[in-house]
């Protein structure tokens, strides 16, 4: 285990710009901490691609932002969280945190009749992260999954109150609301972004989980119980990189972060691959 410094930055990759609800979550959550964000906008989305495409790539992202010495790692990627959290854990000298466990947790928490479902994309979905993570921790669950893979462009297009989104909301969430869930685990990171739309189609009863909300409260966890958190009493600096075209980038950044960014650098593909090697 490396020696870390209180001001280290936390590292958050994605696979784009989605994982930027998880930043704005944690610096919310804890307006001191250095950020340092990388978006693989040249390759995104990671949501249709094979496991072992997606474990290559995530190997790469991290091995990026371990050149920042960031103290801690957080995945905020759900598709990288379903296939690669175990070997990103194993390659690296620094805590990671994934969006499964923490979503699962809250999610356990909050059910009551022990009926869960979950929106991820296909490879999310497909890999059945979330329901192995939910029956190892309580076998009685049952869980249903659904991938919801458009809500991903009508999230980053801004179409949030739109009727083509509520449209297709109700397309992919009617058969969910018939199974008589009570509790949706919102397993991307571009679902926060459609929760007001989420939310009336599935019904007040049903409580929706964000998984970065509920990872942001173990990172959190975590920086305490090691005494890892940054005390200075000023705002945390950001920095973010992408792979692709920053200014389009921070356009969509800043409606999805609300404020504005100052810089994005882009780091070229080559560079991004050699760091993984
Ligand atoms: N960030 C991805 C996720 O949370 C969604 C976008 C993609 O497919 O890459 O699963």
């Amino acid at each position: 285990m490396q020696f870390f410094n209180k001001i280290n930055p936390i590292g958050i990759f994605d696979s784009g710009i989605g994982g930027l609800t998880v930043v704005k979550k944690i610096a919310s959550f804890l307006p001191n901490e250095n950020i340092v964000y990388f978006g693989d906008t040249a390759r995104v989305p990671y949501g249709n691609k094979s496991n072992s495409t997606v474990i290559e790539y995530a190997i790469q992202d991290a091995a990026f932002l371990m050149k920042k010495n960031i103290k801690l790692l957080v995945v905020a990627c759900n598709t990288v969280s379903s296939v690669a959290i175990d070997i990103l854990k194993e390659k690296l000298d620094i805590p990671v945190i994934g969006m499964i466990e923490p979503g699962v947790k809250l999610a356990l928490e909050k059910t009551m009749n022990n009926r869960i479902g979950v929106i991820g994309t296909y490879a999310t979905v497909g890999n059945k992260a979330y329901t192995t993570a939910l029956k190892k921790n309580d076998e009685n669950v049952e869980v249903f999954e659904k991938p919801c893979p458009l809500f991903v462009p009508l999230a980053e297009e801004g179409l949030t109150k739109h009727r083509a989104t509520e449209l297709i909301a109700e397309e992919y969430l009617s058969g969910l609301k018939e199974l008589d869930i009570d509790t949706l685990i919102l397993g991307c990171t571009h679902y926060p972004i459609l929760s007001d739309i989420i939310q009336n189609v599935m019904g007040d009863k049903v409580k929706l989980i964000d998984s970065g909300t509920a990872a942001s409260l173990v990172v959190e966890e975590y920086l305490n119980a090691r005494g890892l958190r940054n005390e200075s009493h000023q705002q945390g600096s950001y920095q973010y990189y992408v792979s692709d075209l920053p200014r389009k980038f921070k356009e969509i950044a800043e409606r999805f972060l609300g404020n504005q960014i100052d810089h994005v650098d882009k780091i070229d593909l080559e560079t991004l691959i050699a760091s993984g090697r």
